[in-house]
């Protein structure tokens, strides 16, 4: 790099801690209702959004060890976020997998959709699984949602059951992913580069 010249920082993606709550929170209720909010009534997705994507609900989570969340962060902004639950209830019933985990929430800023932040977090999710010993890796996604299945299937996921998801009083159609975890993906290599350890 020439003199004069300065890096631009990469975006960091890192654990969240609980003084995030309130800008992590401010950004999914941005994305979702970016995505989602045009397919409900207002009273429906207002339930939704408080039982979701309250501050109260996001501190917990953040606080609950039995999760694990993930943002991105580029000057002093949060611009993209998942959480895991390390031990799934989503497939009781679809799928034989003894320690599955699941992939809660993948939401990138609406104005920053398509540039690589949700394959970082992807990656870290799956490095995490990796790291608890999940057999299987799991998520719901809309029935339409084809722009995130797309994401999905290019690493590995696929639909393994049909199944609801209530959005106030509204109930829609929604898939359930699953994506087994190979044992290589256990073993070394699979790690992240250093910079994105968390
Ligand atoms: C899905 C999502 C988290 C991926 O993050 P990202 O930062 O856009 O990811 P990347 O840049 O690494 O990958 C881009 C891919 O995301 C998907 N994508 C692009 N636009 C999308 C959109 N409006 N909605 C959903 N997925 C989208 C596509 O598969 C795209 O691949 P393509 O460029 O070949 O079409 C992000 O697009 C998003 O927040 N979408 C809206 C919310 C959503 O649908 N979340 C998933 C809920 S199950």
């Amino acid at each position: 790099m020439g003199r004069g010249m300065t890096a631009t920082p990469q975006p960091q993606l890192r654990l969240a801690a609980p003084e995030d709550t309130a800008a992590l929170a401010d950004l999914a209720r941005r994305a979702v209702s970016a995505k989602f909010q045009h397919l409900y009534k207002p009273e429906d997705f207002a339930t939704f959004m408080e039982a979701a994507h309250s501050d109260a609900k996001v501190a917990k989570e953040i606080a609950d060890p039995g999760m694990s969340v993930a943002v991105i962060e580029e000057d002093g902004a949060l611009i993209a976020f998942c959480k895991l639950v390390l031990q799934s209830t989503l497939s009781a019933g679809y799928s034989d997998a003894l320690r599955p985990l699941e992939l809660k929430q993948l939401y990138t800023d609406p104005e920053r959709i398509g540039g690589g932040l949700g394959k970082r977090l992807m990656d870290w999710a799956l490095a995490e699984a990796a790291q608890h010993g999940a057999d299987e890796i799991q998520l719901t996604v809309y029935s339409e949602n084809v722009e995130a299945q797309r994401f999905y299937h290019r690493y590995g996921f696929a639909k393994i059951a049909d199944i609801e998801f209530w959005v106030g009083n509204h109930c829609d159609p929604e898939f359930l992913y699953a994506r087994p975890m190979a044992p290589k993906d256990h073993g070394e290599g699979h790690g992240l580069a250093a910079a994105e350890q968390v």
